[in-house]
């Protein structure tokens, strides 16, 4: 890593034509936020240290949103353009010295591989600035990029500003520059507000650069959809499918098999192993990672969570910060939330939910059952219907199961309870004593039969039938 590239990323402005009250580097695409996305990028060719995000809209909920340690910020108070921006970020910069780079936060799809070719190109033209651009079919908002008889780029001209001629140019600015840092800063003040929206715009530094002499080249990037600035949410689902396309091509070329690759969504930090297998419809999102030689049913709603090797998750689980050990089996239909773990080998079936319960290994709870605040053991099987009672109206309680306990279905575990290890308990009970090991439990009334009764009813109904008359049936 060059560590004499400073990345400034501008991200101060609202995004009125999102009509949102959120930032505009707030909204997400390809499961992270437009700045993040953008940062993503820098991150290949400067260390966090030496990039500087300029916030200024909700500049507090913009600098959270940002996950990587480090990064600098510096505040922009009055958006009074991306000249103005920049000005901003010079007292947060690390040094007037080496390359600058400079990004608008609102282009989420920029390859790193485009930076390093920018950077290239500066170092080796030996010049004062590199800039991306790109021919567009509909050039309408951006800026021009006008070209002198060397083919340099003489001025970048504002949609705004620009001569009916200029209008037509389809040569596009994208909002990522390379300068040389000590040029740009020695001449930065030079940028005025002398335009119609009275706006520094820091795409004046070309010329003003040029005006001392100074040179600056256009690296053409053929693909135009790298370039793509999120103005407005049709660009957002735009730059959404984009990232998400290439994740799963990222996937898919690392050994993943994914069904109607179009249909999932799959967040940019998220890992899946080798031979792991995605169905249609399936959503891994946030910090998921998945093992390998796995299987991730479709409907499935994965965030946060751990998946080791050869899990089955069977259609429609819908789980979140949770853990689910090599060879477990779920679904379908489960629910798995706040750091619910399922050890090696568990099967956890239909309508079945775990909230911040460990189920041990081996052990199988595959029908109907809500099972919180519990720590189950090894071996363990709960019984269809089972119910883990953890809330009184007040308090949650912790409900404590041993190795090789059986539950039997339809039971009701009235926590805090603690069963041993070994302990049955018989179905239908209703459990509020801890259970002692290897005992049998029974929590229910006792059954009494009536020896003849049901016969006796039905002829007693037959002769009132015949009599014209409604039933009484006496005990
Ligand atoms: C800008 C460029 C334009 C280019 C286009 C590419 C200028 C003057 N124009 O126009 O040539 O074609 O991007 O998408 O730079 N920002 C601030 N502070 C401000 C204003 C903007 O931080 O005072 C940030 C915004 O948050 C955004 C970025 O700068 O991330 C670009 O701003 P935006 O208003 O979208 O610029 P455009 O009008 O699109
Ligand atoms: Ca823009």
């Amino acid at each position: 890593m060059n560590q004499e590239i400073t990345v400034v990323i501008l991200a101060a402005g609202l995004g009125t034509r999102m009509k949102s009250s959120k930032a505009k580097v707030l909204h997400e695409a390809g499961g992270d936020t437009l700045l993040n996305q953008v940062i993503r990028a820098a991150l290949h060719v400067a260390s966090p240290d030496r990039i500087v995000a300029v916030v200024g809209h909700q500049a507090e909920q913009v600098k959270a949103s940002v996950k990587v340690p480090g990064i600098r910020f510096a505040e922009q108070k009055q958006q009074k353009g991306t000249g103005h921006a920049v000005m901003c970020a010079r007292a947060s910069v690390p040094s007037e010295t080496g390359e600058l780079l400079i990004l608008n936060g609102d282009g989420p799809l920029l390859k790193p591989e485009t930076l390093r070719r920018l950077i290239d190109v500066h170092h080796s033209k030996r010049i004062a600035g590199a800039i991306v651009t790109t021919e567009v079919a509909d050039p309408f908002g951006y800026g021009r990029i006008i070209r002198d008889e060397q083919d340099l780029v003489a001025s970048i001209v504002e949609h705004k500003s620009a001569s009916p001629e200029q209008l037509r140019v389809r040569e596009i600015n994208p909002g990522v520059y390379c300068f040389d840092a000590a040029l740009f800063w020695r001449h930065i003040d030079e940028v005025t507000p002398d335009n119609a929206a009275k706006e520094y715009y820091l795409t004046d530094m070309i010329e003003i650069l040029r005006r001392h002499s100074h040179r600056v080249a256009p690296v053409l990037v053929a693909d135009e959809t790298e370039l793509l600035g999120i103005n407005t949410r049709v660009e957002l689902a735009v730059a959404d499918r984009i990232l998400r396309e290439r994740k799963t091509n990222e996937l898919m070329l690392s050994g993943v098999t994914i069904e109607k690759p179009e249909t999932v969504t799959i967040d940019v930090d998220v890992e899946v192993g080798q031979d792991t297998v995605i169905e249609a419809n399936a959503q891994l999102r946030g910090s998921t990672k998945v093992g390998s030689s796995s299987r991730i049913g479709t409907g499935s709603v994965l965030r946060d969570c751990e998946i080791g090797d050869a899990v089955t998750v069977l259609p429609f689980v819908v789980a979140e910060s949770s853990v689910l050990r090599s060879g477990a089996f779920v679904g379908p239909f489960a629910r798995l939330r706040m750091n619910a773990e399922a050890a090696e080998d568990t099967h956890i079936g239909n309508f079945v939910e775990l909230k911040k319960t460990k189920l041990g290994r081996g052990s199988k709870a595959n029908h109907l059952a809500y099972l919180g605040d519990a720590s189950i053991g090894s071996k363990v099987n709960v019984g269809a219907g089972t119910i883990t009672c953890n809330y009184d109206g007040q308090k949650k309680h912790v409900t404590q199961i041993g190795d090789g306990v059986f539950v039997g279905s339809n039971s009701t575990l009235v926590a805090p309870l603690t069963l041993e290890p070994g302990a049955y308990v018989a179905a239908g009970s209703v459990i509020t004593k801890d259970v002692e090991a290897d005992a049998l439990a029974i929590g229910r009334a006792y059954q009494t039969d009536k020896p003849g009764w049901a016969k006796r009813r039905r002829e007693m109904s037959d002769k009132s039938a015949a009599n014209g008359q409604r039933l009484v049936n006496k005990s």
